[in-house]
Formats: C-alpha cells, structure tokens, sequence
C-alpha cells in the first residue's frame, strides 16, 4: 500500500470521540446507537471535511500552490472548512457557489454563507449549468494573474480526499477494540461521496466486517450515488495500490430519506433533528447528518437490527446550518405547517 508516502497536513483535531447514545436507543428501543464525533475535527465548526482538507492541502502545498479554487452549494458546509484549511495555511482563496441565479444574494448573511465572508473567501455566484465553466474560468484568471491556483473538486471527493476516510476506520477500529465492542453498521451522510468511498475502503482493506450505510442526501439518484462512490474507489485503489475485490453488497445507499431534494426540509429530518437535540443534546445539521439520522431511525423502527447490534452514527458535523433552516424547524417545533419545503437559496426554488 503506498497511503503512507502521501503527504499530510496536520490541521483536524483527531481521533474524534465515540460516545454511546443511551438515551436514543432507549427512546427507539432497538440496537446500542453510538455517535463518532466528526463534528469535532475543528476547522471552523468541524465536520468530515477536515479529514479530507489534512491530504488534499498538503497536496496542495507540495506543488506551491497560493490560492484556492473550490465550490458547492450556498450554504456548503464543505465551503466553510475548506476557506478555514486555507486561511489556516496562509492560502487565498475562490468560492463558487451555486444559486437561484447569478450573483444571487441572500437577504440575511447566516449560517455558512455568513462564515464564508467572514474568513475572507472571494465568492461568486452563479446557475448550477454555469457552475463547472466559472470554476474554469477563475482557475484561467487567476493563472493570467501570475497566481498558482490548486483546484479541488466539490466535496473534496477525489482519491486524495477519500483516503483520510480510510484513516478513519482505523481509528474508529482501534477505538472500538479498546472498548471491546464490534460495531455492526456505520451509518453516515453520502453526498459527493468521498466520504463513504473512504470508508468503504477502510472497511475492505482492513477487513474490519463493519457494514457501511450511505443515506444519500439527494444531489443524484441511488444508481449514480454508488457509481460516484465505486468509481472513487476504483480510481483511489489504482492511486494508492489497494488490493481488494469491490463487490456490489459493499455500497449500501439508501435514497429514501432526501424528502423531495436536496436541502429541501422533510417532516423525517426535522424529527431526526429535533429526536436528536433533545435525547442527547446533540446537534445534527437539517441537510446531511439529518438525513442519515432519518434512515438509522427508520431502519431501526423496521426492525433492521438487533438489541445486542452495536450501530454507529458517523457525525459529519454541518449543524451550522441549522441556522438559515430556522423558520422551518421552529414551525416544527411549534407542531405547525411548514412554511417552505425549498429554501429560498436552493436553485430548484426558482
Ligand atoms: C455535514 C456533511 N455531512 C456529509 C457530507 C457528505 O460527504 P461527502 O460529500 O464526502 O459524500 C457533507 C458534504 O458536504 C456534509 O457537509
């Protein structure tokens, strides 16, 4: 295995916590529930970003890189962690988001939008069709510009990013032998999909029997999801020499969860949310973590596991954006009628 000659920049706060869930699994009456805290990596408000952003930075400063050049949504909590990596190592850095429409502002700064300007990113806005071309076009610019730009894709979900979720199941391997339990299954939130690639990896090449379940939080259909995922791991298996047989049973996505989209707000993940705060105090974001916690509640009502399983809840952390979802979960809370389903920020609104 050549993983151990790639370069690492030490910027995550790590091993992250597993903390055991007592009163969730009471409460669902199902199998031991315990959370890893990647909301606790730092960077920001923390989150599985930072895992990732500990490779693809040291990559980044191998080749001299000065700034910069990623995207995601408008509220991406991917955004936030990777302007926090780069202002961490001294790197400018460009942002482009996709929105309702070109240079598309929201009303209130809040949330992950709010941290974007207020760590110094450059941020343009722009139709999810015309996302990848301004990605270009600001890599183009910034060259002319006698810049060194170093492009990172969406999600930082390239062999590079992937491989720190590797890492993770070792840790989480060790943590778990130290407390002398097996954990049947690890849930998590699947988007671009590095993270569940990693740790799919992780899984095979250590041989850990850990099944690994991704809630895919709906940017693509279930068949497209694991072929992100298996593709990731495929090009990362040529990268870094890994020899395992991918089979079919190994990517675990269910779709179900999405609630109409992606970031659109279901009565599922605002249960999930609102189950999760006032069992544990613990804080999940409406979007992603929302959506893997929706799937572990509803795997577990249907009887998926049993009482002696031991499950893990992968926190990819992102509860940030609780804040700009606030008028649904307050309708929420108060048992009304949601007042949108869409946020106003989300390019499906227009
Ligand atoms: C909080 C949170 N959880 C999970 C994910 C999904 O991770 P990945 O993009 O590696 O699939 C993201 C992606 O942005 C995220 O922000």
């Amino acid at each position: 295995m050549k993983f151990s000659n790639f370069p690492r920049a030490n910027i995550a706060a790590l091993p992250t916590p597993i903390q055991y869930l007592p009163n969730l699994t009471k409460k669902l009456g199902g199998p031991k529930i315990w959370v890893k805290r990647d909301d606790l990596t730092g960077l920001a408000f923390g989150g599985n970003k930072a895992r990732k952003l500990e490779y693809i930075m040291a990559e980044a400063l191998e080749q001299k890189a000065d700034t910069i050049v990623t995207g995601a949504g408008y509220h991406s909590n991917w955004c936030t962690q990777t302007v926090a990596a780069a202002k961490k190592l001294g790197l400018d850095i460009y942002l482009v988001k996709s929105a309702p429409h070109e240079d598309y502002e929201s009303k209130d700064w809040d949330g992950n939008h709010l941290l974007h300007h207020l760590m110094g990113a450059h941020i343009k806005t722009v139709r999810p069709e015309k996302f990848m071309e301004t990605m270009e076009t600001t890599m183009e610019q910034l060259k002319k510009q006698g810049k060194k730009p170093y492009y990172v894709p969406v999600g930082g979900s390239d062999p590079t990013g992937a491989s720190a979720y590797m890492n993770a199941v070792l840790e989480t391997t060790y943590q778990a032998n130290n407390m002398g339990i097996h954990f049947k299954s690890l849930i998590h939130a699947t988007g671009s999909g590095g993270t569940q690639a990693g740790l799919v990896m992780g899984a095979k090449a250590f041989n850990t029997g850990m099944q690994i379940v991704g809630a895919a939080v709906g940017y693509t259909p279930k068949e497209e999801q694991m072929e992100k995922v298996r593709q990731i791991v495929l090009d990362s298996q040529k990268k870094y020499d890994l020899d395992f047989t991918l089979r079919d049973e190994d990517l675990i996505v269910y779709n179900e969860y999405v609630g109409g989209g992606y970031g659109y707000m279901s009565e599922a993940k605002l249960e999930a949310v609102k189950m999760l705060a006032e069992t544990e105090g613990l804080l999940i974001d409406p979007v992603y973590t929302a959506t893997a916690m929706a799937c572990l509640i509803d795997l577990v009502r249907k009887d998926t596991w049993k009482k002696t399983d031991n499950i893990l809840f992968l926190h990819t952390g992102g509860a940030v954006a609780l804040f700009p979802y606030k008028e649904a979960i307050k309708a929420y809370v108060k048992g009304e009628k949601l007042p949108w389903t869409i946020p106003e920020w989300n390019p499906a609104a227009e």
